[in-house]
């Protein structure tokens, strides 16, 4: 079998006219642009790449995006100062922290001082508790909760496979709050029966052999044999590693390609995506607070 690619690129493609438009209705109704702030806390040459393909997006999408870059000597306080002083300036409609932060500091604690109305990513306490206690996408969409980002963007590539999730197993690997855990909840949202497998899972290929679909966020390149997989399963890797040429995903593609239905390529697959669902989530923040703007 060879598998169907599913183009995070092309469906980001499709996405951002849409972005760009509300961007602009954001701009003519209150004369400034969406405004998002980020904080990079050190970061490796990997990062910084990825944090340009995020501002060269907010730019194409008519978003205004600022970059605080702290050296990763950077001590706890300072970080929780400046996010306090983001969360507190009127300009700023959304806040992202980039990651991984410096792993001296407590991310949680970080996490937890972005001001909640800014949370473009939908990882704080507030945001990530309402995500987490909807049952479904739809009771999602109702209450405005947003996705965090990189599990949004898997999910609306398992979405373009057309596929019927409900009844299917599905696998994740890794845990984290950033990735792991919320794709887990959102496939569990959509009926499927998963196993969340992490560092500590005993036998992994016996859990992935049985998997219609797989989800890989394990942080270690070309982690995911071809040979685990079952025959025609989707599989959707979070993974990234390295920069140019030689970035690779979590899963060894090549072999992958051979046995799965659908596959996201590295790079092209969840990536460009998950830089699109973040800035939705800027111009839905900036939407809301002009409308609460004119409404004072
Ligand atoms: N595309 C995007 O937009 C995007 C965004 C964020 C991250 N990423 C990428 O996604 C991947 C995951 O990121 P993350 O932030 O979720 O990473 P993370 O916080 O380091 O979490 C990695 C997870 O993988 C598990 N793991 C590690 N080694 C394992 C093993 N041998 N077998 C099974 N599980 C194992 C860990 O288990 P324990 O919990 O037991 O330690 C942990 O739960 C990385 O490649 C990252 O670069 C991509």
């Amino acid at each position: 079998m060879i598998a169907k690619l599913l183009k995070g690129k092309k469906v980001a493609d499709r996405l951002k006219p849409g972005i760009q438009q509300r961007a602009a209705v954001v701009t003519e109704s209150r004369g400034s642009p969406p405004l998002l702030a980020v904080l990079a806390v050190g970061g490796d040459a990997a990062s910084q790449v990825y944090l340009r393909s995020k501002l060269q997006a907010c730019k194409e999408a008519g978003v205004e995006a600022t970059v605080e870059s702290l050296p990763e000597s950077a001590s706890e306080p300072e970080i929780l100062t400046l996010l306090r002083k983001l969360g507190a300036d009127p300009t700023v409609d959304g806040i992202l922290v980039e990651r991984p932060l410096p792993s001296k500091l407590d991310a949680l604690r970080i996490t937890e001082a972005v001001c909640a109305e800014k949370d473009v990513e939908g990882v704080t306490t507030a945001n990530y508790g309402r995500f987490c206690s909807a049952k479904t996408l739809a009771d999602m969409r109702a209450a405005g909760i947003l996705i965090p980002c990189t599990a949004d963007a898997i999910l609306q590539l398992l979405l373009e496979t057309g596929v019927d999730v409900q009844g299917l197993e599905a696998v994740v690997v890794g845990r984290s709050n950033i990735v792991g855990r919320p794709t887990a909840h959102l496939l569990s949202c959509l009926n499927a029966t998963v196993t969340l497998c992490h560092s500590r899972t005993r036998d992994l290929p016996r859990h992935l052999k049985g998997a219609d679909i797989v989800v890989a966020a394990v942080g270690e390149p070309h982690f995911i044999q071809g040979g685990w997989l079952k025959p025609g399963a989707i599989v959707l890797d979070a993974g990234i590693h390295g920069a140019g040429p030689d970035i690779r995903g979590d899963v060894d593609f090549e072999a992958a390609s051979r046995v799965a239905s659908y596959i996201t390529p590295v790079p092209g697959g969840v990536g460009p995506l998950t830089v699109i669902c973040l800035l939705d989530h800027v111009v839905l923040s900036a939407e809301r607070r002009t409308r609460q703007s004119l409404a004072s």
